[in-house]
Parts: structure tokens; sequence; C-alpha cells
């Protein structure tokens, strides 16, 4: 790995490692993710159960990059033959390999998917980690090892945050009077633009990460095809839950963990982009 590459993948390393928090509070937003049909969407194109992303889910073999405690390895290990996963940090790998027998759970140096065999894996997918990751040489190398562990004709399911305003974000609950209503947005300085390097980055897991709006989707799929030879996306909206942010004083519709409801007003996106992506440049 490159110098700036190797300082990253520290920072990033002893960020996860060295915070003294459960594995559940670096996942963050625990019990919302796991009320979030996170199957459906990885494994069927646009989240529709009729256009499954493999021919035969049962027999599958499919891999975690940024797997974490084991949340989503043990999700979706009730949907295929067997699942593997990856992380960077060791505290979330002992973790992982504590909760999750059954798995193959590798230590990744921060660009790769640890030592998971090659061509050996018919889906690869990720649930909230290469958002977090806001240097694209570095997910441009874990891309580069997810082909390698990829059987050939394999297919991934890779999940982003999006925003239909980026690179605008919302500051603020809009000032409201008799008079008029401001809904600011301010040109955001936190979160890397897609193609951008943020290796001197200090911090991680939403302090700093990738992030694409509206006019960014064709380059966005444009650099996935550098991998893949198909690469499509749609999009889960997650600000229609949210509460009533314009001076109403509405609560929120729904409740905090609904599947819909991202809980917190403040944040960036408003959807989760899923990509799927299908036959890797091996
Ligand atoms: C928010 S947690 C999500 C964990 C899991 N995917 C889940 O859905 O519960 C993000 C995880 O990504 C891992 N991660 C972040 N950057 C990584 C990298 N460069 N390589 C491998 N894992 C990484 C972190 O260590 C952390 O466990």
């Amino acid at each position: 790995m490159s110098e700036h590459l190797t300082q990253y993948a520290r920072m990033q390393k002893a960020y996860y490692d060295e915070a003294p928090l459960a594995v559940e509070d670096i996942v963050g937003n625990y019990e919302f993710h796991e009320n979030f049909p996170y199957e459906t969407h990885l494994l069927h194109r646009y989240g529709d159960i009729r256009k499954p992303v493999l021919p035969d889910a049962a027999r599958a073999r499919g891999f975690e990059i940024g797997c974490g405690e084991g949340r989503m390895v043990r999700r979706m290990a009730r949907l295929l033959a067997q699942v593997d996963g990856a992380d960077i940090s060791e505290k979330m790998v002992r973790a992982a390999r504590a909760r999750t027998p059954g798995a193959e759970i590798f230590l990744s140096a921060g660009a790769d998917c640890g030592a998971a065999a090659s061509s050996s894996y018919d889906f690869a997918y990720c649930a909230i980690s290469l958002q977090h990751i806001c240097v694209h040489d570095t997910r441009a190398r874990i891309l580069d090892d997810i082909v390698r562990i990829l059987k050939p004709g394999a297919c991934a399911t890779l999940q982003f945050f999006f925003s239909k305003y980026y690179p605008y974000c919302r500051t603020a609950a809009p000032p409201v009077n008799e008079a008029f209503l401001v809904d600011v947005h301010h040109l955001d300085r936190r979160h890397a633009r897609w193609f951008e390097n943020r290796w001197d980055a200090a911090a991680t897991n939403s302090a700093c990460d990738v992030a694409f709006g509206t006019q960014d989707i064709p380059e966005v799929l444009a650099d996935f095809r550098r991998w893949f030879g198909h690469a499509e996306v749609w999009f889960h909206d997650l600000s229609i839950g949210r509460p009533e942010s314009r001076g109403s004083g509405r609560p929120a519709l729904l409740a905090p963990t609904h599947p819909n409801c991202h809980g917190w007003e403040d944040t960036w996106f408003t959807h989760m982009a899923f990509f799927h992506l299908r036959e890797p440049r091996k």
C-alpha cells in the first residue's frame, strides 16, 4: 500500500480499535439497522423480491466487507449456504468470530478482503461500511480485492448513502416566523466527494464519509464499471418518516426504529443507495 493509504488505514484501525465503545455502539443505531430490511435490498434488484440477484441463493457463498461484529453475516447466513467476512478492526473481528459460528472472519489491512480465497464467492456485499471510507483509492483497492475473491460470473450489492441535495446539506431545522420560512442548506465540507482522497482525515464512521448527489450518479456508475461489466443503482428513501421539519412542531410520523425513519433530522443523506454489480472484470 502507498504511504497515504497506509496512513488512512492506520487512522481507521485505531479509531475502531481504541474507541471505548461496545461493538454495538460502533455499528451505531444498532436497533434501527436491525429493523432495516437489508436482505431484501442486498439480494434483490431494486428491492423487488421478484428479481433475485442470485440464481440459487441457498447454495451461494457470500462475503461481507466491513462485517463489524457480524450482525449482517448472521442475518445473511440464514439465506445463503455460507457467509464469511472481513473487517479492519481486531476488536470487531474478535467479536464476530465469537458471535458468528460457522463463518470465517478475516482481518483486513484496510484495503482488502483479508486472507479470503480467490475466485471462491458467488456474492459480495457491504452494509454501512464502505460509506465510511472517504478515500477513493482505498475503496478502489477494496474493489480490486472483491473482484479477486468473486467467482467469474458472480455478483455484488454494495450499499452507500446518498442525498438528492448533495453537496448541499441542511444545517439545522429551518427558521420560521409569521412572515417567512428559510430552509438553509450549506455546502458540505465534512464529507468527501466520490473521487476525493481524504487520506489525512482524522476520523471515520460518520465523522468523514463519502457522499454523492443526483448530478454525480452517472460518474459514480461509470466508476463501478471499471470493476464490473454491469452496474446499476437504486435508492431507498430514508427521509419520508422523519419529523416534520418546517417548524410545525409535528413529531416524527414513524417510530425511530421503523425502516423508513432514520430517527434524526440533521443527517446529510436522504436515501440509502444500493449498487447492483455483475460481471466482475477478472
Ligand atoms: C458501522 S460498522 C458496520 C458493521 C456491519 N457491516 C454492520 O452492518 O453491522 C462499520 C464497520 O466497517 C469496518 N471498516 C471500516 N473501514 C474499513 C476498511 N477500510 N476495511 C475493512 N473494514 C472497515 C469497521 O471496522 C466497522 O466494523
